[in-house]
């Protein structure tokens, strides 16, 4: 896919937009000295260590290590695929992108889609306007008109052929079975929803994706499900998209905890009654996926769920889930519900101030953990609670958060009365990473140097000294150098990405890209005496092999040497 959009096309696109434009849309940046600084997007932090350089079109976290260009960060932030990213940019700066046949296909199929789910919308909320029914389902259930449209709920018809009549104008057949608005049986096609009350489902940026719709058939229809979901397609993931994220991420309280439910109508009540930091799973148990995204917006997720067995069952599958996502700074805690009480009968009943008060209750993860295996093991054995551990062992191991797991081990240890001694190897490998972020030779150096003054003059004889030529750095050097006289990138935003599609040099470069920097005032004459070294140590290296009893050959490396450390000097 990357490959169907030219390079040049990005190239002349990251010369058009301006990171710090892009960037300041997502999160709020202050300038200080030359370059534009906030708290990290992606990490939980209380002071700045986020910086955006203007003239390197780059940014670079000093707590968490990210760092990339405009198209990396939009990729980062908002969940985008590589051509996603393009296009979002793209649109932003009014570029149009050209396409191959293939991915251009492929681009109007979905926009096809896209445009009948929007109709489907429209004709839904129509219907609903007339529905005496309808409306009165939703007044039965205590939903405002004023929530209703907010939410942009309707209602497909009791009728087999309403939506295929009247989308069919615009649409073909097969393009609403594709968008999941008509069903095919045999040879004859219907309307997959009907006689529901219809949800719209958004993704983040607030475009329909599909939708959920309500049974409201009562007991005519005895075998329908209750709940009804679009079937999978090129825009909807069920085990992806949370309903409401792209209305609840926009909340303050947001930030500090997000809260997810288990029904669209729990959300609904919710924000009815003025909870608005909500999102419902889509009948699925919260999924790795979800908690992920969810964790772009908040530091604390809460889980709600019903208080029988298969609302903690559901939960135990939420823990399991978190392992592998959560970071340090991040948390989880869940609500436990009266048996057979959703969130909506809980705001029907008390409205927000009893739902605060169900939300006070809630259980933090060791609590959880501990409450879960000390049910299953004895702890009045010895042997119950080496269980107990072996099993907290095995929980924790996927978890990467290394300060949050040594905190959990410590906590959970210390109920059943054990000390918890950490292994050794335990560090925090982010910690690491910044302290020791200098270059560690001249060629990284030298690249570094290149990466951030792309206009220096490079003494082309050194560059291809034969002596260096087969050492991948050099070459690596070499193909930059290339790069910055063909398509003259400016900066090192614009240098990197030439090089995403090669895997292995692209993270090295974005390695070497966040290492520091000082000042050079002859960035020009520091590369070439680094790459004087470069030869140097090359030398010094065959001399350690040389037999030193062959004379002519040991001078002459001898000679080669003094002539190098000579030439450095006139940098
Ligand atoms: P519930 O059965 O708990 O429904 O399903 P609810 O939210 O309380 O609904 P009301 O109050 O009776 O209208 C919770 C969620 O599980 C999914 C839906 O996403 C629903 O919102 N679900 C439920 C299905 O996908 N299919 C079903 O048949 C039932
Ligand atoms: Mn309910």
């Amino acid at each position: 896919m990357a490959q169907s959009i030219p390079k040049e096309f990005i190239n002349h696109l990251l010369e058009k937009v301006n990171i710090v434009d892009v960037i300041n849309g997502y999160v709020k940046l202050e300038k200080k000295g030359n370059d534009y600084w906030a708290r990290c997007p992606f990490h939980n932090e209380k002071t700045s260590s986020f910086s955006v350089s203007e003239s390197k079109q780059f940014y670079y976290c000093f707590g968490c290590g990210a760092t990339g260009n405009a198209i990396t960060f939009i990729m980062e932030h908002t969940n985008k695929t590589y051509p996603e990213a393009i296009e979002e940019l793209a649109n932003s700066v009014g570029m149009d992108i050209p396409r191959t046949r293939e991915s251009n296909e492929k681009y109007e199929a979905k926009k096809t889609i896209q445009n009948a789910l929007e109709d489907a919308k429209k004709l839904f909320t129509d219907n609903l306007k007339r529905s005496e029914k309808a409306i009165n389902y939703l007044k039965n259930r205590n939903i405002s008109g004023n929530t209703a449209k907010q939410f942009e709920i309707g209602y497909s018809e009791d009728d087999f052929h309403n939506l295929g009549r009247a989308l069919g104008e615009n649409y073909s057949e097969s393009n609403l079975i594709d968008a999941g608005l008509l069903v095919k049986k045999d040879k004859n096609s219907y309307d997959k929803f009907r006689d529901r009350i219809m949800f719209p489902i958004f993704d983040i940026y607030g475009k329909v994706i599909a939708f959920g719709g309500r049974d409201i058939s009562g007991d005519k229809k005895i075998d329908v499900a209750k709940y009804m979901n679009s079937p999978e397609t090129s825009l909807f993931s069920k085990k992806k998209v949370l309903y409401n994220l792209h209305i609840a991420k926009a909340d303050k309280i947001s930030k500090d905890t997000l809260l997810i439910v288990e029904g669209y109508m729990d959300v609904i009540a919710l924000h009815q009654s003025g909870v608005n930091n909500v999102v419902a799973t889509l009948g699925t148990a919260v999924t790795p996926d979800n908690l992920e995204q969810c964790f772009k917006y908040t530091k604390e997720i809460i889980c709600c769920f019903d208080g029988d067995r298969a609302g903690k069952d559901a939960a135990w599958k939420g823990v399991r889930n978190i392992m592998s996502v959560i970071k340090d700074g991040n948390n989880i805690s869940f609500v436990f519900l009266p048996e057979g009480r959703d969130p909506d009968d809980i705001v029907n009943e008390g409205g927000k101030d009893l739902w605060l008060k169900y939300i006070e209750q809630k259980v933090s993860l060791e609590d959880f953990i501990y409450n879960k295996y000390s049910d299953e093991v004895n702890l009045e054995t010895a042997a119950g609670k080496t269980q107990y551990l072996q099993k907290i062992e095995e929980l924790l191991k996927p978890l990467k958060a290394p300060i949050f797991k040594k905190i959990l081990h410590e906590s959970l240890n210390d109920r059943i009365g054990s000390k918890y001694l950490p292994p050794s190897e335990l560090k925090d490998p982010k910690k690491e990473k910044i302290s020791s972020n200098k270059a560690k030779s001249p060629l990284q150096k030298a690249i570094l140097i290149l990466l951030h003054h792309p206009s220096i003059n490079i003494d082309e004889e050194l560059l291809s000294d034969k002596r260096i030529a087969s050492n991948e750095g050099v070459i690596l050097l070499k193909s930059i150098a290339k790069n910055i006289s063909e398509s003259q990138p400016t900066n090192l935003g614009r240098i990197i990405e030439n090089f995403r599609n090669d895997e292995k040099n692209y993270k090295t470069l974005e390695k070497i890209s966040v290492m520091e920097t000082i000042d050079l005032e002859w960035p020009e004459k520091e590369f070439n005496a680094c790459l004087c070294l470069v030869i140097k140590n090359f030398l010094k290296e065959e001399l350690k092999n040389v037999d030193p009893l062959n004379l002519e050959k040991f001078s002459n490396i001898q000679r080669e040497i003094y002539e190098i450390q000579e030439k450095a000097k006139n940098y």
